[in-house]
């Protein structure tokens, strides 16, 4: 893995003030973060509703941050393409949620965009193994989705220790992401198991100067 990623999570934003928010983790390519993650529910999927593609829509027109949008919503095989249309940089889906993952991945590229396969704590890395060849990204679940400010399960860090050794010898070309419970007492375990991409909901958005708090999580990422 390269310079490690840090990628805020907009839930534990102010909604009512997104565009500020968004600011907060911006500035020069390097200093501010490296994706914008924006978590979309469906309260079917999951048990917790935010926000979808208007949104999106509109996040993409105030930022220069790529997204990575993360949809926890049931058949993304109809909804995921529409994120990637709208600019998104990766878009990831559930394994659990998918119907034909390998046709939603071909979708999302098709439309320019990453594609993104997230496994949740209790799914196994090992029944996609063959999907994951037509995938950008990986993203390891590191809670049960819905929430932000859930307690880390460093449980699931031997499926990220597992993606790396695929990724490095050459069996999958995927960039590694983990998602839940990412603070500075856990990034460390994470980027140990060969992590490319944090996501930092409320370690980010509740500190009182949420770019600083980005800084001090890549520090912490590199080895
Ligand atoms: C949870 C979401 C996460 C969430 C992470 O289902 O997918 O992206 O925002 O929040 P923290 O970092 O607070 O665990
Ligand atoms: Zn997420």
């Amino acid at each position: 893995s390269n310079q490690p990623m840090i990628a805020p999570s907009i839930l534990s934003a102010d909604f009512a003030r997104l565009a500020d928010e968004i600011n907060a983790v911006g500035g020069e390519p390097g200093k501010r973060a490296d994706w914008l993650h924006v978590d979309v529910m469906d309260a079917h999927f999951v048990p917790n509703l935010t926000l979808g593609l208007p949104v999106v829509e509109s996040i993409l027109k105030s930022t220069e941050i790529p997204v990575d949008c993360h949809l926890m919503i049931d058949d993304p095989d109809r909804w995921a393409v529409g994120y990637a249309e709208a600019g998104a940089y990766n878009v990831t889906v559930h394994a659990e949620a998918a119907n034909d993952p390998i046709a939603v991945a071909k979708d999302l590229r098709a439309a320019g965009a990453k594609a993104g396969l997230s496994i949740k704590p209790n799914t196994s890395l090992d029944d996609y193994l063959e999907v994951l060849k037509h995938y950008d990204t990986l993203l390891v679940m590191s809670v049960e989705p819905g929430f932000g400010g859930q307690k880390f399960m460093s449980e699931v860090l031997h499926k990220a220790r597992k993606a790396r050794e695929l990724v490095d010898t050459g069996h999958l070309k995927l960039l590694v992401e983990i998602d839940g419970g990412i603070n500075a007492d856990t990034i460390e375990q994470a980027a140990e198991s060969g992590v490319d991409c944090f996501v930092a909901g409320s370690a980010v958005y509740n500190a009182d100067d949420p770019v600083a708090a980005v800084q001090a999580l890549r520090e912490q990422a590199t080895p």
